[in-house]
């Protein structure tokens, strides 16, 4: 049995049926999807975080967005320096970050 930390969900702006078009993709979610992969190689956390990527959520205007799983933390509005903090407060010191929920 795989035992995870956490498990990360971004949206990465792809819809079901068609090529990737959505919010979350023209705000550069896939560039932020590198740099959370990144975030966790490099503090050695890739073996107990679980990053996949999803297709919309719904809550484009939100964008990008993220959920946290087993916490079901979601966060939005993401940027770089946002991943960064989720990475340093949430992901490695188990602290959600409250000012960047939706
Ligand atoms: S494209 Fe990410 S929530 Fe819609």
């Amino acid at each position: 049995m795989i035992k995870s930390k956490y498990h990360v969900l971004i949206c990465s702006g792809g819809k079901l049926r068609g090529d990737k078009k959505g919010m979350c993709h023209t705000r550069d979610a896939e560039k932020l999807v590198k740099k959370l992969v990144e975030e966790l190689e490099d503090r050695d956390l890739s073996s107990e975080i679980i990053v996949n990527t999803t297709s919309c959520y719904g809550i484009c205007d939100k964008g990008p967005v993220m959920v946290v799983y087993p916490d079901g933390v979601w966060y939005g509005n993401l940027d770089a320096e946002k991943i960064q903090t989720i990475v340093d407060e949430h992901l490695e010191n188990g602290k959600v970050v409250e000012d960047l929920k939706i």
